[in-house]
């Protein structure tokens, strides 16, 4: 075969493109459970996890119960004010003591025999032990709740079940604190609405999507259309993109004029635009100027993800007096993105079944970079 110089350039030109593209991870990693073990021991069971906004249990005896890697974990505000956590079960026979997602106790009292704990996890009266047991004697007895790591940082609360962690939150958020946190005054949000479900999906194929935009313009093309971003300089265990803007882009594009106004005290880069972040593993959380948002991804398998979605305000914008008024426009805005992002991730995984190997073009750096991420992390333990 004759080969012309224009058939050559064609093939440059192929391989040029082909160079530019980068390899997602081996399709095994999101579809195979033996890899998904790996994956948990590696990555998840030594990070924070994000469990609420501090705002959430603002009284002493509120409490949320979340679910993380097969544990459920109460977080409790102390009668002294502190935020603590603890295993969701009774050290009778182990009955979880609570099966509410959120409330208020003096008290935890299990179900079954009506052991009962305070809000500083200590055991106050465990029926079966006898009426006259003094509560000075249960705590000879060393059976108050298992305590599980728990800190609060600019106003986000975050449980860790290594109990061999020795990284303080503040050092594992590291530089997301002073870049996003505090200029978007995350210490002031409220969480107004909140709901939770499961996906089959792998939770990676949706920070992936969370950090690409490259889908938007047809994904999203009926909701919120192109939504043109740059990669942030990313720390340890964050990275993200930022999107300026001058309309607001939580909200549909022909009522962004409704938009709140933004609350005084954030300034500067967090004013004039939207910083979509994810913490390591799985918490996606998006600072706009007048609204917070956040997707948290937790897998309960390889290919079964559990999600977590919050909407919040900053106090001052949930004083307006037109606050429920315009508020439905953002959820509603808020509600339809993210289905769309649902449905594509739970689609995307039905082709990866087929363990075929998929790339990103140039256009998704930052979804290359958290691939890159995950697979040296898995290294890094795979050669311990
Ligand atoms: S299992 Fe909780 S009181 Fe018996
Ligand atoms: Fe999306």
């Amino acid at each position: 075969m004759t080969i012309t110089t224009s058939s050559l350039d064609v093939r440059d030109e192929g391989k040029c493109l082909k160079e530019s593209l980068s390899k997602m991870l081996d399709p095994e990693f999101y579809t195979n459970e033996k890899w998904f073990e790996r994956e948990l021991q590696a990555i998840h069971f030594s990070a924070w996890h994000f469990v609420c906004l501090s705002t959430s249990i603002e009284n002493p005896g509120s409490f949320v119960t979340r679910r993380f890697l097969e544990r459920s974990v109460i977080v409790v505000r102390g009668e002294d004010g502190i935020i603590r956590a603890f295993l969701n079960t009774c050290r009778h026979r182990g009955a979880p003591l609570t099966s509410d997602r959120c409330g208020n106790n003096t008290y935890f009292r299990c179900p079954f025999h009506k052991w009962s704990y305070d809000t500083f996890g200590d055991l106050k009266s465990a029926p079966g032990l006898g009426g006259s047991v003094k509560r000075s004697e249960l705590s000879k007895l060393r059976l108050n709740l298992v305590p599980v790591q728990c800190e609060v940082v600019a106003g986000l609360v975050f449980i860790n079940l290594n109990e061999e962690n020795e990284m303080p939150l503040k050092s594992y958020l590291g530089s997301y604190i002073d870049n996003v946190a505090k200029p978007h005054q995350v210490q002031r949000m409220h969480c107004v609405q909140e709901k939770s479900y499961t996906l089959t999906t792998n939770w990676k194929l949706y920070i992936e999507v969370d950090m690409e935009t490259l889908h938007t313009n047809f994904i999203h093309s009926h909701s919120i259309g192109s939504q043109p971003v740059t990669p942030l300089e990313h720390g340890r265990n964050w990275f993200g993109v930022y999107h300026q803007n001058s309309l607001s882009p939580a909200l549909f594009p022909e009522k962004r004029s409704l938009a709140f106004s933004t609350p005084h005290g954030v300034t500067g880069e967090s004013a004039e635009g939207t910083h979509f972040c994810v913490i390591l593993p799985g918490f996606f959380i998006v600072t706009a100027p007048e609204v917070m948002w956040w997707i948290q991804k937790t897998p309960i398998s390889a290919t079964r993800t559990s999600v977590n979605v919050g909407y919040a305000f900053h106090d001052e914008t949930l004083a307006r007096s037109d606050f429920k008024e315009v508020a439905p426009h953002y959820f509603e805005r808020l509600d339809q993105v993210i289905l769309e992002d649902d449905q594509i991730c739970e689609y995307q995984l039905e082709g990866l079944r087929n363990r075929v190997q998929g790339h990103y073009t140039p256009a998704e750096p930052v979804a290359a970079y958290f691939s890159e991420l995950i697979q040296k992390r898995l290294l890094e333990v795979g050669n311990e």
